[in-house]
């Protein structure tokens, strides 16, 4: 078994995620690669916080609250950073000069202009690998959605649609945090945070925006401080983003991606819906152990509901018709992140995390998504 040893940058809840994860590694049956996490870094970070850490992990022997402590340690051979928005730029850049690998947060840069700073490092660094977080593709019904896709089964598409919806935005008495501030979070507002994550399996199918019409809405622009007083909250609450796309042989349809912080009653909803001439599918997280496909031979049209349990990518202990949920997409995730830093490619196409040109896509369609509102045109992406 190799051991890659790495360090967590932002000790918070996604930092709490992958440490869980490795707490758990023995979980999954089939790796012959394991992390091995010996530095955290936070700022601040409080005792409890280390405690937590340390009470799960001894193998860590560097707690700091200065990441450059952690990038001028010769042990730590991969960095796990989720830390905010207006940091990305700065702390991946250190990171991927220090030579570690990497898997950052979405969105990869507050904006495009520091999305295009990272991607100048990694070119210039191109013996460090580096991916972006995205785990629901690995729920077992869709990556037999992908497989799907994979094998031509949808034949010429007729439309996708992508989304991730939450709402516990809807309360206007949930007081501000730094995700719905401008200066933190950046100017994609919700697109930042939960944009990715609908674009993953779309860029992978190779299914590009050519253009983009955007529909923004700030619904709350008002928020308690938690202070007692009032804050303003500029940023956008949901996006409608309605693409020109293509598939792979050129042909244009309509994509359909929608993040939304204020859709009520979806409390961490991400789905996404292909129709296609001789086949569709769909998949929620709703339901997350099923997915609903069709494949159309002419005569009757009927939607099948099969259920996928625990029948992961990545085996794992966990017996085949048990249920799957987020935690074990995480796992699944650093799954693949290990199994393509140690192998050099994925074990399929669609079992790889974001890679920085999907990122890169992702801040070319979301910056024209915000000239779009601006101007209530439609903007064409450029080609890439
Ligand atoms: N993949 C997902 O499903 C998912 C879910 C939520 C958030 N995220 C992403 O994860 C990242 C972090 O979000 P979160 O929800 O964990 O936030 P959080 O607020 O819970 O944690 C942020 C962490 O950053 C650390 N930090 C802040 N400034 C720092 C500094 N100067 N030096 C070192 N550490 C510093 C803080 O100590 C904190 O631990 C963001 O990019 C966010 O978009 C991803």
């Amino acid at each position: 078994m190799k051991t890659v040893k790495f360090a967590i940058i932002g000790t918070g809840l996604m930092g709490r995620e992958f440490a869980s994860a490795v707490m758990r590694w023995p979980h999954l049956s089939g790796m012959k690669v394991k992390p091995e996490i010996v530095s955290i870094c936070g700022s601040p970070l409080t005792p409890e916080e280390t405690a937590w850490y340390k009470s799960g992990l001894s193998t860590i022997n560097q707690v700091t609250e200065d990441y450059k402590e952690v990038l001028a340690n010769p042990e730590v051979e991969a960095v796990y950073c989720a830390v905010p928005h207006f940091l990305h730029e700065q702390f991946y850049v250190d990171i991927i000069k220090a030579g570690k690998h990497l898997l950052g947060e979405k969105p990869f840069g507050i904006d495009l202009a520091a999305n295009e700073a990272v991607n100048r490092a990694i070119e210039r660094n191109p013996e460090v690998f580096v991916r972006s977080s995205s785990e629901f593709p690995f729920v077992p019904a869709m990556q037999r959605m992908c497989d799907m896709i994979e094998a031509g089964e949808f034949g010429r598409i007729i439309e996708v649609e992508a989304g991730f919806l939450h709402s516990s935005d809807l309360d206007t008495n949930k007081p501000i945090n730094w995700k719905r501030m401008i200066k933190a979070n950046g100017e994609y507002g919700c697109m930042g945070d939960l944009g990715i994550h609908v674009c993953h399996v779309p860029f992978r199918a190779g299914w590009v925006p050519r253009n983009v019409r955007a529909i923004l809405s700030n619904l709350v622009p008002y928020r308690p401080d938690g202070k007692g007083g009032t804050a303003v909250c500029e940023t956008w609450d949901n996006a409608v983003l309605l693409c020109e796309a293509e598939d792979a042989e050129g042909n244009p349809f309509p994509l359909t991606l929608k993040t939304q912080r204020i859709a009520p009653g979806e409390k961490n909803t991400w789905y996404i819906t292909v129709k296609g001439m001789k086949g569709s599918a769909r998949f929620t997280t709703k339901q997350i152990n099923t997915l609903e496909y069709m494949h159309y031979t002419g005569g009757g049209q009927a939607w099948a509901h099969e259920d996928m349990g625990h029948e992961t990518t990545f085996k794992s202990v966990t017996g085949g018709i048990f249920e799957f949920g987020f935690s074990d997409a995480i796992l699944q995730m650093w799954a693949a992140f290990l199994y393509e830093l140690t192998e050099g490619k994925p074990p399929k196409t669609f079992a790889g995390c974001v890679t920085p040109e999907e990122a890169h896509l992702s801040h070319l369609l979301f910056t024209a998504a915000l000239e779009s509102q601006k101007k209530s045109s439609v903007e064409t992406l450029p080609t890439v």
